[in-house]
């Protein structure tokens, strides 16, 4: 059974130089999470930012802080970004070196932690980490960069994520990011979604269009 669906809009795309000011306005206007994406023009081609903006944001909401970490290696930033005020983190098993180990280490510091599959990566590579995270991100785009086309295959791998989780029997946030707009939203919530990012369909328009927005995400 899937619950109702939370928007976490993705700060990428909002104005950089507002940044406080824009994540107030997607909290008003009905935001679920904030998520943060962070790139090291490393694992990904492109920089965006780092522990000490996350901290600069956390007085501007009590939402959860939902932070997408597309660097590495990881692990010697995770213990910054949990004391920055992250709520989630959320880490590729790509960018390791050892997978397990960095969502022990996001659990020992008392945070939410979520396992990320790229476009090319397999439902399979959840079999020894389900009983063990609190979120599945399937990414419907290539990381790095906001604006992307949703790859349709991914539907297929949210359906096969949606049944492992159901059979864990363990509760489990079911997040998409990538090109997720009013058309391609039901599609991954018919699939099984719980979660949408949406960075370029948030932000579309300016503050005074985000609540709109966001309810047409919803499909309200
Ligand atoms: C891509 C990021 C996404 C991105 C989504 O690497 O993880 O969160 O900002 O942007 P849109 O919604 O524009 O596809
Ligand atoms: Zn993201």
């Amino acid at each position: 059974m899937v619950p109702s669906v939370r928007i976490a809009p993705s700060i990428l795309s909002a104005d950089f130089a507002r940044l406080g000011e824009e994540v107030r306005a997607v909290d008003a206007a009905g935001a679920d999470w904030i998520h943060v994406d962070v790139m090291d023009g490393h694992f990904v081609p492109n920089i965006t930012i780092g522990p000490m903006v996350v901290k600069a944001l956390r007085p501007h909401t009590q939402k959860p802080l939902d932070v997408h970490l597309m660097i590495s290696p990881v692990d010697g930033f995770l213990d910054a970004f949990a004391e920055a005020g992250a709520d989630i983190l959320t880490v590729h098993p790509e960018a390791g070196p050892h997978i397990h180990r960095s969502i022990q280490r996001i659990k020992a510091l008392g945070k939410k932690a979520g396992v990320s599959l790229n476009p090319g990566t397999p439902a399979k590579m959840l079999d020894y980490l389900i009983d063990e995270v609190d979120l599945v991100l399937v990414m419907s785009v290539n990381p790095g960069f906001g604006g992307q086309s949703f790859i349709d295959s991914q539907l297929r791998k949210i359906e096969a994520v949606r049944k492992a989780i159901d059979k864990s029997g363990r509760e489990i946030a079911l997040e998409v990011d990538g090109g997720i707009d009013a058309n391609t939203a039901p599609r991954a919530i018919a699939a099984g979604a719980d979660v949408l990012v949406a960075g370029t369909a948030t932000f579309r328009g300016g503050p005074a269009a985000y609540a709109d927005n966001i309810r047409g995400l919803r499909g309200s």
